[in-house]
């Protein structure tokens, strides 16, 4: 792997955040610049994967098996996805991954970081994102977003105090090991949002 000309990126941030509104504008901005891009999610990301994502999103589970599930559709991911891309020199882009596993199933359901440690040292032992984009919005101006959603799944349903948890849960990883983390003020506009995510596009 040519680590100068792949680039794994994440996108990270509770829902309503504004990460799947700007990963498309900032796939479409590497790709002005001549990189080659995939655009991709969690969980989900291949065929199997979204069949796995349509049962956590809407089966009622314990957390065990929801954090299983995810790291589940994740080896898929990297297998089928991730690592192919990377290998071909590309950039992936991917909206969550196992940040979003200790943030969700760990902060905000209670279940043992140490456990998600093992599950995400078992799944991927020699991958990391070179970057992660943190979409820190305060829970309440996330939920004021979601507001208008006619129909929301099984994560989006949950009150505001899962939400600060998740929320602090990111803070977390963002402290254990600061230097991947870029945090994005996502409270902010729209078009401050872009200038943010601009300055750092020039700055990769
Ligand atoms: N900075 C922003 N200001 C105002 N509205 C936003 C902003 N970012 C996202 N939104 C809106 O909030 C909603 C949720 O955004 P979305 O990108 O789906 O969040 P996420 O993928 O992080 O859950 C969408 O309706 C989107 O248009
Ligand atoms: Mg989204």
């Amino acid at each position: 792997m040519s680590p100068d000309k792949n680039k794994f990126i994440t996108f990270e941030g509770v829902d309503g955040a504004g990460k799947s509104t700007h990963l498309a504008w900032f796939a479409e901005m590497l790709r002005q610049r001549g990189h080659d891009v995939v655009v991709t999610r969690e969980p989900g990301g291949t065929p199997l994967g979204e069949q796995l994502r349509e049962i956590l999103l809407n089966q009622t589970m314990s957390v065990g098996t929801e954090a299983m599930l995810m790291f589940a559709a994740r080896l898929e991911h990297i297998e089928q996805i991730i690592k192919p891309a990377l290998l071909a020199c590309k950039w992936v882009i991917s909206d969550r991954f196992s940040d979003a596993s200790f943030a969700y199933q760990g902060s905000g359901r209670g279940m043992d970081w140490n456990k998600l440690k093992q599950l995400e040292q078992w799944v991927h032992p020699d991958l990391q994102p070179d970057l992660t984009l943190f979409f820190d919005v305060p829970v309440a101006v996330a939920r004021q977003r979601l507001a208008n959603n006619i129909s929301l799944d099984r994560f989006e349903q949950e009150q505001a105090d899962f939400f600060e948890r998740v929320r602090a849960g990111y803070h977390k990883r963002v402290q254990e090991n600061p230097h991947r983390y870029v945090v994005i003020d996502a409270a902010q506009s729209l078009e401050q949002v872009k200038l943010q995510l601009e300055k750092i596009i020039v700055s990769l």
